[in-house]
């Protein structure tokens, strides 16, 4: 990586998905501004995907090369960022490790890859001195990560709950305002691109509790096996569940749970009644919403969509954004990737 000047900040796309369609198109519009703000175009040199004559929601800028082998990225020495947007597991962290091995810094939104693997990817990082990026992991749009990791840092953090998962509060959503069927609901909210590939995930809580674990270590600066979390989804949830909530007061709502008491950290995810007054009740359709405590600022409560292509791909290009900036400084100097120094870490006992 060469200093922070005119060079572009050369990028290679893992995914053309709906994430990836929304990073290529906002790229290019926003192209101008980013580079006001970068000081410097960011350049999107190959996308990879498994099916190039598939027709995609975006166009590729003229130059940009479509490919099927993903060595065509981690090995390019042009390319200074890889940015993963495939999801899943095995082949996301074979294309990251190949990446960070070949000196590239990371963007993902993989939230099941950095939940469940992460912390290898992340000392992996650190002994490279590569940079590896999340925002767009956590509550989509929403800085969160961000928030946690420099804007809090002050805090002793008390409890943090929220809706993680736009499918499922989408669902929950439909089915309350407009009496929609369970599955009628889930299928809208895939063809509107807030649904992962297994649509399980969301809908049986594991969505949530991935970025629920990705939080924590933001939060406390501890590392729990993602089998940790007591989980539970909204699938079986029935419209006259949903009615009686509302009949009582009440809003059903997924929310990711954590509290710091003297003992232990509370850790779960699970539909929970909600009184209807309340702001967190008010979240509806793919919004998300994650309510802070922290000792000196109080209650802080951080609300945006979710899930989609923009949204999501606005995180990303955050994270873009701050590689321009970062990769020059010295390593030792850059806000650590998990929010505590990485000799910090720390265990807590789950109740
Ligand atoms: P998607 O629409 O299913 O797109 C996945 C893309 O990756 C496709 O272009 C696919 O290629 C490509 N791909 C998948 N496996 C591949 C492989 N083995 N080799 C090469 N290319 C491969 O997924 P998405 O919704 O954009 O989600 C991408 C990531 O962002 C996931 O980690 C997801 O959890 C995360 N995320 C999604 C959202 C959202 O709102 N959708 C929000 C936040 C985070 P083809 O097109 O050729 O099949
Ligand atoms: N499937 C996820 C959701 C995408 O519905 O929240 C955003 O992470």
């Amino acid at each position: 990586m060469t200093k922070n000047s005119e060079k572009p900040l050369v990028v290679g796309l893992a995914g053309f998905g709906t994430v990836g369609g929304g990073l290529v198109r906002l790229l290019d519009e926003n192209a101008d501004l980013i580079r006001r703000r970068c000081g410097r175009a960011i350049v999107l040199k190959k996308v990879l995907v498994r099916n190039a004559t598939k027709a995609r929601s975006a166009q590729l800028p003229a130059g940009t090369e479509l490919t099927t082998d993903y060595r065509a990225l981690t090995d390019d020495p042009e390319i200074d960022v890889l940015v993963e947007l495939i999801g899943g597991i095995d082949n996301a962290r074979t294309i990251i490790d190949r990446a960070l091995d070949q000196g590239k810094h990371i963007v993902t939104a993989n939230k099941a890859l950095l939940a469940e693997e992460g912390l290898a990817l992340f000392q992996k990082a650190d002994r490279k001195k590569r940079i590896l990026r999340y925002e767009a992991s956590v509550a989509g749009a929403i800085p969160i990560v961000e928030t946690l990791k420099e804007s809090l840092t002050g805090n002793r953090i008390q409890s943090l709950m929220g809706i993680l998962n736009g499918t499922s509060n989408y669902i929950l959503s439909e089915m309350t305002s407009n009496g929609l069927d369970f599955d009628v609901a889930l299928k809208q909210a895939q063809h509107l691109g807030y649904a992962e590939a297994d649509p399980t995930l969301d809908i049986d809580g594991h969505d949530a509790a991935h970025k629920l674990i990705l939080l924590i270590r933001l939060a406390y600066g501890v590392h729990y096996p993602y089998t940790a979390l007591s989980v539970r989804g909204i699938r079986g949830l029935s419209g006259m569940d949903i009615r009686l909530a509302r009949e009582f007061g009440y809003r059903i709502k997924l929310l990711g749970i954590t509290k710091r008491t003297e003992n232990g950290i509370e850790l779960r995810v699970h539909p929970t009644l909600i009184t209807a007054k309340r702001l967190l009740a008010n979240v509806e359709g793919a919004m998300n919403a994650v309510l802070v405590q922290g000792d000196a600022v109080g209650a802080t409560l951080y609300y945006g969509k979710g899930a989609g292509a923009e949204p999501t791909a606005s995180a990303v290009i955050a994270d873009l954004v701050d590689i321009t900036r970062l990769a020059t400084a010295d390593p030792e100097h850059r806000v650590p990737h998990l929010a505590f120094q990485p000799n910090a870490m720390t265990n807590i006992e789950i109740l």
